[in-house]
């Protein structure tokens, strides 16, 4: 199909360039998926230290000798099939560490470095770049946040703005003494605009000045509208619910696959998905338990429900399970599951780091995945569980509620469940949930049908494609 749409992204984060969570896998996703319905997707990102190495490759297309204190350039070429423009701004962005933090922490200058990005995505949308005008600005999270309330207060050139949350925990706040530095005016610096608790947030102020608003699920669109969920945002987003909606993340097929893995397997023949589990079990350590082999893959935080698992990890073991968790984050975290691998050994398994190649070898050999997340605005790993006949067990909150049907019995009756569902979030409700999965496990034939049901779902992006292009078509009309 002919490209005739154009649409900017405008993001921290993009698979495979740079990433610390599914922020970069949807924003890296999302060109393919969108360019077979039509619109062309290209991608602002900053040219941090580890991606300044591709500049040498790319065609210099812009710049701006005060760029928030610095000279910023952008770049534009075709990195890993996607088409990219880099903004190199080295007083920003060329520094040791990861996106937002280096060694000793989060960067002080967040705020600015992000405004910068922000800015230039509103530039290229208002100005067009040699001859490339999009019709629409899609801004992700805190990051990009700015970016719409630039094209409202700085002209917008007749583009259309929508901007993503993918996780409402993260605001991007600053003081508001710096609002002209951030090039925002001053006389709209009021609770209906972008005054926020005495300070700016670039998410609310992007909330308030974006065409249209989206989350990652349409579960969490409702809930991010309620006061345990919103984080103090959630009466500006009901202020805007008539523009507000969800559309849930799909998973790259390609990538995450069965029948792709070196012990492949599918639907038709499970025979692989044994074979997969005794060799992570052997890579691990773990001496194959009786019960299920339940794996964790995740950015150990408190929004991922990991401290329940001390509670509950004890009788799971002495039933016959076995745990293996792969994964990094808060260090008193990182000790609690450091203590249950000594209490357990054999029986639990964590690996600390971030591992691409062997989080597929997770999916492929467990039994079961568990999700028991506090808040999750979509949740990738439930959805590769699904791909894998990994059955999830996931709280009842924001995209797992919508994405896994509950083991009850009426849903293995009717022949549709996915997994098992836990409500609340709380040790009591995962025990439960734990008790529920070993005795799903025991019987192998309904556990066969769930997997199978699990393995048949569409967790693909061409459905949600559809629907961001329907909204960017419903703007741009
Ligand atoms: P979040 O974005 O909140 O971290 P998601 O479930 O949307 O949660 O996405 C997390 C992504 O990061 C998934 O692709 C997951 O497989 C991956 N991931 C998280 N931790 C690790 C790890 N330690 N090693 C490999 N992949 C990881
Ligand atoms: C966030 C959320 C996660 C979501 C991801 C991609 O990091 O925590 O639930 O899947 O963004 O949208």
């Amino acid at each position: 199909m002919a490209n005739e749409r154009r649409v900017l992204s405008v993001a921290s984060e993009c698979v495979p360039l740079i990433k610390t969570g599914g922020l970069a896998d949807v924003v890296g996703a999302l060109p393919a998926a969108l360019a077979a319905v039509g619109w062309e997707m290209r991608v602002l990102l900053p040219a941090y230290r580890s991606l300044r190495a591709h500049l040498t490759d790319m065609a210099e297309v812009w710049s701006d000798q005060d760029l928030f204190g610095g000279q910023g350039t952008v770049y534009f070429g075709v990195l890993h099939g996607l088409e990219v423009y880099l903004l190199d701004a080295p007083h920003l962005y060329d520094r040791p560490g990861g996106p937002y933090a280096g060694p000793d922490g989060d960067w002080a200058d967040n705020a600015m470095r992000f405004a910068a990005l922000s800015w230039v995505g509103a530039a290229i949308a208002r100005d067009g770049i040699q001859g490339w005008k999009p019709e629409v600005l899609h801004a992700h999270d805190w990051q990009a946040g700015f970016a719409p309330a630039y094209l409202t207060y700085s002209g917008s050139g007749g583009a259309c703005s929508v901007l993503t949350i993918h996780n409402i925990a993260f605001q991007g706040w600053a003081p508001a003494s710096m609002i002209e530095n951030l090039r925002l005016p001053s006389e709209q610096f009021y609770p209906g605009a972008l005054e926020y608790y005495g300070g700016i947030s670039s998410l609310k102020a992007g909330l308030v000045t974006a065409d249209r608003i989206t989350t990652v699920s349409p579960n969490y669109a409702a809930e991010l509208m309620r006061v345990e969920f919103g984080m103090g945002l959630q009466g500006v987003i009901a202020a805007r619910a008539e523009v507000v909606s969800g559309i849930l993340n799909g998973v790259d097929e390609a990538v995450w696959s069965p029948q792709e893995e070196p012990i492949s397997y599918s639907v038709q023949s499970m025979k692989g998905k044994a074979a997969n589990r005794e060799a992570l079990c052997e890579e691990l350590g773990l001496s194959a338990p009786h019960g299920p082999l339940a794996i964790l893959v995740s950015r150990l935080t408190d929004q991922k429900g990991i401290d329940l698992l001390a509670g509950v990890i004890p009788e799971f073991v002495a039933s016959g399970g076995a745990l293996a968790v792969l994964g990094s984050g808060d260090p008193s975290l990182e000790a609690a599951l450091r203590g249950l691998v000594a209490a357990y050994p054999g029986k639990v398994s964590v690996t600390i780091g971030y591992d691409e190649a062997l989080s597929h070898r997770f999916f492929a050999g467990g039994d079961a995945v568990l999700v028991p997340s506090r808040f999750e605005p979509c949740g990738l790993t439930q959805m590769y569980g699904l791909r894998y006949g990994t059955v999830p067990v996931v709280s009842a909150v924001g995209g797992l509620a919508d994405t896994v049907i509950h083991a009850s019995p009426a849903a293995m009756a009717a022949g549709v469940a996915t997994g098992i569902v836990f409500h609340p979030v709380d040790a009591i409700a995962l025990g439960q949930a734990l008790r529920a999965l070993t005795q799903l496990y025991s019987n192998p034939k309904e556990w066969a049908k769930v997997q199978k049901n699990a393995m048949r779902q569409d967790v693909g992006w061409a459905g949600s494609a559809l629907a961001y292009a329907q909204l960017y078509e419903g703007l741009v009309k």
